[in-house]
């Protein structure tokens, strides 16, 4: 803490420490709901991260017309300075010192690095936002490097706050509480930032102009075609099979698994669901020609390959267990699930066979009624 006889100055600035912490507990609520929070949280996950998004924007954007601490330019790190400061033969950095510097551009491209990895494993692999039309692959393969960079990030946390930490004692002062002040002590011979003037009105229309065309371009992406939708299910197929439970979307098997299926319905998981030949033909062909083949989902993927001892169970196949793995067997159990067949009861769009998870919850326990 500053002594009372030390003069204190203003460092950080308004909007430099409202973005800091904005992005603090945004990228922590990211964080864990990322690790921990499934994907029935995925919507808190999405609202946290475009909060990190803009505000990284405007951060940006203040970089190039804030004042002075919050400029690029005066805190630019070169390789001497950093050297410098690892050998501590710089002073007292009242701005940020050349290695914190380092730690705010790294954080800045972390950053922005996850916001593009996770937009495009949610467009591949879910089908939802800007990049939807883009491939299943792409997603996924955005996906990894969506969570190894978010692994990333949880070191890069751990070393800025140890290096916070570690300045705060060396110069005796509380560098966490003056990113809330903006105040700190200013002593002889601290290293000063270039005197800069904020630029208010460039500012605000950089913001503008950056966040409108960035969100039309994201329309713009957002609206081409997407290839391998599931197709709705034909009337025929919907009437015959959607008379016990829900009509399952043909993209949930392989063709080879349906043929098996429906040449089997004599004896249909214990009930006679037998139809005439014709209308057996019928469906069995219409259902071959969607399979999960032909289409570009994530369920299409997870279940194209059957567990060979239940061709034709859906919630057999090891992509089905593996997507279910961390539910507990009694809450399939329970009203108004029943069985882990009835996909409707916790997916809402399950019929049309796409599975967004901003479509999912469990259904909460019935509550006892008082009699
Ligand atoms: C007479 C009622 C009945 C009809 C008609 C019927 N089914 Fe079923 N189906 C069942 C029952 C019962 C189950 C087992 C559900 C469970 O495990 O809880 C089942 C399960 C299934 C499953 C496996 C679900 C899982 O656990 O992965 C598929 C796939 C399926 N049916 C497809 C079809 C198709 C395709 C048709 C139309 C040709 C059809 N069903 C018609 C009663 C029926
Ligand atoms: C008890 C509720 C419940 C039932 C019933 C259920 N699921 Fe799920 N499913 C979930 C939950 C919860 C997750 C997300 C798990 C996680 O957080 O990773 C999930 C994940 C998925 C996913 C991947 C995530 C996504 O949104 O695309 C698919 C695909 C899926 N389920 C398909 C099915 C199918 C097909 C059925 C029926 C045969 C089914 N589920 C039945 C609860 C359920």
């Amino acid at each position: 803490m500053a002594k009372s006889s030390e003069p204190s100055t203003t460092v950080w600035d308004r909007f430099l420490r409202l973005a800091h912490w904005v992005l603090a507990v945004s990228v922590t609520i990211a964080l864990v709901t990322g690790f921990f929070g499934g994907l029935p949280r995925l919507w808190l996950h999405l609202i946290v991260g475009v909060a990190a998004l803009v505000t990284l924007i405007l951060r940006l954007i203040w970089g190039f017309t804030g004042p002075s601490s919050a400029r690029f330019i005066s805190f630019w790190p070169t390789p001497r300075g950093v050297l410098a400061h690892l050998k501590s033969e710089d002073g007292r950095h009242l701005g940020h010192n050349p290695l914190g510097a380092l730690m705010v551009f790294t954080f800045l491209g972390t950053i922005a690095a996850l916001a593009v990895s996770g937009a495009l494993s949610l467009g591949g692999v879910y089908k939802i936002g800007p990049f939807a039309a883009d491939g299943f692959a792409l997603g996924d393969l955005a996906g990894e490097a969506h969570e190894l960079l978010a692994i990333a990030m949880v070191a890069l946390i751990a070393a800025h706050l140890g290096g916070v930490i570690f300045e705060s004692l060396r110069h005796r002062e509380n560098l966490a509480r003056s990113m809330v002040t903006g105040n700190k002590p200013s002593r002889a011979g601290d290293i000063t930032p270039l005197v800069r003037r904020a630029n208010i009105v460039l500012t605000v229309i950089l913001a503008l102009l950056v966040l409108a065309g960035g969100s039309a371009g994201l329309v713009g992406l957002a609206k081409r075609p997407i290839a391998g939708m599931p197709v709705a299910t034909a009337p025929l197929v919907a009437e015959e099979c959607g008379a016990c439970h829900m009509a399952y979307p043909a993209s949930l098997l392989p063709a080879a698994s349906w043929q098996h299926l429906v040449a089997g319905l004599d004896d249909h998981f214990g009930e006679d669901a037998s139809l005439d030949a014709d209308t057996t033909a019928k469906i069995s062909q219409w259902l071959s020609a969607h399979a999960a083949e032909n289409a570009d989902t994530l369920p299409a993927h997870a279940f194209v390959t059957p567990a060979p001892s239940a061709v034709g169970q859906i919630t057999a196949t090891p992509g089905w267990q593996a997507l279910h793995k961390d539910i507990a067997p009694e809450t399939f159990k329970r009203a108004p699930i029943y069985t882990r067949a009835n996909c409707l009861a916790c997916h809402k769009d399950a019929e049309g066979g796409r599975f967004s998870p901003l479509a999912l919850s469990i259904p909460a326990l019935p509550t006892s009624s008082p009699n």
